[in-house]
Order: C-alpha cells, then sequence, then structure tokens
C-alpha cells in the first residue's frame, strides 16, 4: 500500500524499511511534519504514517480524505496529535501502537527522577570542566519516600512497581483503577491527596481534555512543599508558566520532563546554531533543578522495532480487509 510516512528521521527509514521488508508498501518518506502546508506530499497514498508531532486536525485530515488516504497510522501510543472524530467523517481509520516496550518510558521516568534529584547532569557537566566540588548536588533518599503516580496503565504500573523496588511508598491516582497496581504495592488516593502526600509525582495518564493542564497552579498549590515533578507522558498535562512560577517560589523542589506543551516547533530537530525564540523553554533549561530531554523516553532497540513492525503489520491488516487489532476507537 502507497503510504507516505511523515516527519521521518534517519531511525524511523531504517527500521520501518526492514519492518517492511516482506509486507512490501511502498514507503514515501518525507522529513517535515505533516501540516496544512505539507499535506499535498501525500497526494495518491491511501495510508499516511505520523508521530507526535503532526497536526492530524480537521483540516489537514480534509485534504488527505480529498487525496484518497484512508488509514492514519501513528507510530505512537498517545493519539492526542488526531482529531479522530473528524477522521472518522471523512472515512478514515486511525491506528496507533497500542502495546510497546512500556519499560522503556518507566525505565526512562525512573532516569529522570535520578537525574533531577542527585543532579548526575550538572556533575556530569561539572567534571568535564575539571570541577569537582560537591556543592550545590546534594539529592534526598529515595528510599522511605512517597511517590505519586497519575495514570497506573502500562507505563505508571512498571514505574510504581519500579520505584516500589527503592523502598518507596506508591500511591496512584487514576479513574479508572488496575488491580495490578494494588498487587504492586500501591494504594489510591484522590488526587489532591495524591499531591500533598507525594515527594515525587509522575505523570503517566494521557492527554485528553480532561486531563489537559492537570498539573496547574492550583494543584501545585496543594502539592507538598519541595516535591519533584516528573512528565513523560504530554506536554499539556502541566501548564508550563504555572510550573515555572512554583520552582521560583521553591513550591516545585525539582521538575524533569521528557514532553513540553510546545515541543512541536522544537523537538526532533538539530537546532542548536539558530536562535530559540520560544523564551519559556529557555526559562525552564536555566533552572538548575530542571531537566529536559527532548521526548525519548520511547528510544529504545525493543520500544522503536516493536514500534515500526506493529505500523506495518496495521498497515498489512487494512490492505487486506482484517480486523485491526490497534484501531482508535471514536471518542
Ligand atoms: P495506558 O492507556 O496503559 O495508561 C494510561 C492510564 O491513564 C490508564 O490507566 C487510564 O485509566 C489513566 N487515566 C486516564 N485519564 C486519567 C485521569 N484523568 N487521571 C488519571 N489517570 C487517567 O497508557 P500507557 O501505555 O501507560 O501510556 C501513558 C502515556 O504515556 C501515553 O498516553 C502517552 O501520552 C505517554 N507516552 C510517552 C512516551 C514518551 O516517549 N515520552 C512514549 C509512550 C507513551
Amino acid at each position: 500500500m502507497k503510504t507516505a510516512v511523515f516527519s521521518a528521521r534517519r531511525y524511523d527509514k531504517t527500521l520501518l524499511a526492514r519492518a517492511n521488508g516482506d509486507a512490501g508498501h511502498e514507503l514515501r518518506f518525507v522529513e517535515d511534519r505533516l501540516t496544512l502546508s505539507t499535506a499535498g506530499l501525500a497526494e495518491g497514498c491511501e495510508a499516511v504514517c505520523v508521530f507526535v508531532n503532526d497536526c492530524v486536525d480537521a483540516e489537514v485530515l480534509g485534504v488527505l480524505a480529498r487525496q484518497g488516504t484512508r488509514l492514519v497510522a501513528t507510530r505512537s501510543t498517545g493519539y492526542n496529535q488526531i482529531d479522530v472524530a473528524a477522521a472518522r467523517q471523512h472515512g478514515i481509520e486511525v491506528v496507533r501502537v497500542t502495546d510497546y516496550s512500556p519499560h522503556s518510558v518507566a525505565e526512562f521516568a525512573v532516569g529522570l527522577l535520578l537525574g533531577v534529584n542527585r543532579k548526575i547532569a550538572r556533575a556530569s557537566a561539572r567534571t568535564r570542566d575539571g570541577n569537582f566540588d560537591l556543592e550545590g548536588l546534594m539529592g534526598f533518599d529515595l528510599h522511605g519516600k512517597t511517590i505519586g503516580v497519575i495514570g497506573t496503565g502500562k507505563i505508571g504500573l512498571i514505574f510504581a512497581r519500579i520505584m516500589a523496588g527503592f523502598g518507596c511508598t506508591i500511591l496512584g491516582h487514576d479513574p479508572w483503577p488496575n488491580p495490578a497496581f494494588g498487587q504492586a504495592g500501591g494504594s489510591y488516593v484522590g488526587v489532591d491527596e495524591l499531591l500533598a502526600r507525594s515527594d515525587v509525582v509522575s505523570l503517566h495518564c494521557p492527554l485528553t481534555e480532561a486531563t489537559r493542564h492537570i498539573i496547574d497552579a492550583g494543584n501545585l498549590a496543594r502539592a507538598k512543599r519541595g516535591s519533584i515533578l516528573v512528565n513523560t507522558s504530554r506536554g499539556g498535562l502541566v501548564d508550563t508558566e504555572a510550573a515555572i512560577a512554583a520552582l521560583k517560589s521553591g513550591q516545585l523542589g525539582g521538575l524533569a520532563i521528557d514532553v513540553y506543551e510546545q515541543e512541536a516547533n522544537l523537538f526532533f530537530q538539530d537546532l542548536s546554531s539558530t536562535i530559540i525564540c520560544d523564551d519559556v523553554i529557555q526559562r525552564l533549561v536555566s533552572f538548575p533543578n530542571v531537566i529536559v530531554t527532548g521526548h525519548q523516553a520511547f528510544f529504545t532497540v525493543e520500544a522503536v522495532g516493536q514500534i515500526m513492525q506493529t505500523t506495518i503489520d496495521s498497515i498489512t491488516a487494512f490492505e487486506r480487509g482484517e480486523a485491526l487489532l490497534n484501531r482508535v476507537p471514536p471518542a
């Protein structure tokens, strides 16, 4: 099936082509993001393959539908960038990658937590510069501390299990409780109690209208003073301006994010030789107690291999008229 692959980086091209080996789909790689102005590059492609920062809104879907697209396959678990209802109206199916190493993201969240708490990136930068001073590098033991997990699905559960292994008390908040979370030693509480009691809060829920800015000024004020916030889920879960204010006042003791609300214009590209006009991200990276990474939590051999294989399998199933196992259901 003719498939336009947007936001295609070198690793996408290599690994998607490898997964496509026997399937033999005709892949048209496009390095640009999918937007209204690039949608024309998918002319004649029945399938369009996208990533997290592509714009798949109603307008873009209208263009794709007129050009013959019948399937949008996102190389991600989250699908908040796709207007699924509009896709249905245009007769376009939407598939995602429901299952791929959730360990990749959970382990990275733990890494971010250790990095920000123990100042590992700062320490490494110092020693490279011949500075072996420990001033400003003190962290705290995670053992015995309370960890709040918002969203206890696949990734949140694994994160909770790892943190239980550190000897932490695990609190969770999720409108749809997961029995395995209790078996892992976690206890469900309301979001206010979770924020008030947790030394660390880690976000593992999807971005929806209900969760947008779930961490806002009000919830930051209700959080335990000096607590650390980790976000590997989606940038829109956090009101970044409110987080900056909380960092300035000391209410927030540390912030480690792999996702950022305005990341679409920044992430997955080398901007090191340009002037970055986003003052919010520039302010964020100026804090000594903030770590920002560029949406790489999923980026392991295991996870990316699985993402590519599932994507190709979905396109093949669609071409053959078979059941779509990873179909995104209408809202
Ligand atoms: P999942 O669907 O297994 O779990 C999500 C959990 O969030 C579910 O248990 C759901 O009930 C819960 N939830 C929904 N609304 C909620 C609310 N209002 N408050 C609290 N919990 C709520 O999804 P999975 O695989 O664990 O992924 C979680 C998120 O991680 C994805 O939606 C995606 O945004 C993000 N992600 C980030 C990656 C990265 O590279 N940084 C890679 C993969 C996923």
